[in-house]
């Protein structure tokens, strides 16, 4: 299959993208290159151009006629959906009704779509299931359930075959190294972990006041090769005539940045140092979520998410970088 891939040189989008080529399927990355790499989008053509320029989505579609859309393309910063939220809704959800207006237009096709656990907003109770009520607290969070509720009406309205992924942390890099996590500036847990453990600036702990264990956020860590997979999976799933819905990806544990902190310690042999600092607006205190549809329906299940090996690979990534 052809599959039109945005946000394909951006994190998860081109972690999706070796995923589809290495099972023999030929991605097409639509990129503005924004946030993204022009070096990861290396498993397939690149174009060049936003999601809400419909005309120029509508080209490359005549170009490649792809048998499906996968959409990665989106700001992802919870922090800066707060400090700057038009940004969010403007890429966000403008950019994706541009795409969904010509993908309808041309299609309809199977459409994947990269949402979010941040949907939820602060849990009734963990782990969160589907049918979770969604009631985000931050521009992110609303941002991405937006995209969910165009989705559904243009089911209901376009015959539009879809599938929403909500993923919770995305985490860990391409085994092989090839490509990796590369934010800039970089937001995450883990990088700035690693970051902080390979002598960069302390990792600043954002709360220790929380309601948790330990006082620190938890959150649902889940290896980006495991999210690629559930991708193609759930593409198959449409394709061969599966029901449009939601499907969490998580890896079903909760860590708390006081354990990731820890546990990068112990994968890579060194201090890290650490600095308290006060609670980050629009952190929920814990999200772990429950996969269980994914795994019934799309026969899903993460290979590589647990925490050491999620670190071991980010790891990895970050010293190939800098060598
Ligand atoms: N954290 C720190 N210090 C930092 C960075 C993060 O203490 O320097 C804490 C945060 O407060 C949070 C946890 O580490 O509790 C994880 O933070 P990340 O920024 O790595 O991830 P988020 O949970 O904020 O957001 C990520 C993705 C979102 C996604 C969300 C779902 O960026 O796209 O996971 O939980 F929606």
């Amino acid at each position: 299959m052809k599959v039109l891939v945005t946000g394909g040189a951006g994190f998860v989008g081109s972690h999706a993208c070796k995923a589809l080529a290495l099972s023999g399927h030929e991605p097409v990355v639509y990129d503005n290159l924004s946030r993204g790499h022009r070096d990861a989008a290396r498993f397939g053509p690149l174009e060049i151009g936003d999601t809400a320029d419909k005309t120029r989505v509508r080209e490359v579609l005549e170009r490649h006629r792809p048998d499906a859309v996968m959409h990665f393309a989106a700001f992802a910063a919870v922090g800066e959906s707060v400090e700057n939220p038009l940004l969010y809704y403007r890429n966000n959800v403008t950019g994706s009704a541009g795409l969904l207006e010509a993908v309808t237009e041309f299609g309809p096709l199977p459409f994947v779509f990269s949402s979010t656990c941040a949907t939820y907003g602060v849990p009734d109770q963990v782990p969160i299931g589907e049918d979770h009520p969604q009631r985000p607290i931050n521009p992110y969070g609303f941002s991405k359930l937006f995209v969910e509720r165009m989705l559904a009406d243009l089911g209901a309205s376009h015959r539009l075959p879809w599938v929403a992924l909500r993923y919770f942390n995305a985490a860990g890099s391409d085994p092989d190294g090839e490509i990796g996590e590369r934010h800039d500036p970089e937001t995450h847990l883990i990088p700035l972990v690693l970051e902080a453990a390979r002598g960069g600036a302390p990792i600043q702990i954002f709360g220790t006041d929380y309601d948790t264990p330990d006082g620190t956020c938890i959150r649902d860590y889940v290896h980006v090769m495991d999210i690629a997979d559930a991708h193609l999976r759930a593409l198959d799933y449409l394709i061969a005539g599966g029901a449009s819905g939601a499907f969490n990806l998580a890896n079903e544990r909760g860590h708390s940045v006081k354990e990731v902190i820890a546990a990068a310690e112990r994968v890579c042999g060194r201090t890290v140092p650490v600095k308290i600092g006060a609670r980050r607006a629009g952190d929920p205190p814990a999200l772990v979520g429950t996969a269980a549809r994914a795994r019934a329906v799309l026969g899903w299940t993460p290979t590589r998410s647990g925490l050491d090996v999620q670190i071991a690979d980010a790891w990895t990534w970050l010293r190939s970088r800098n060598r």
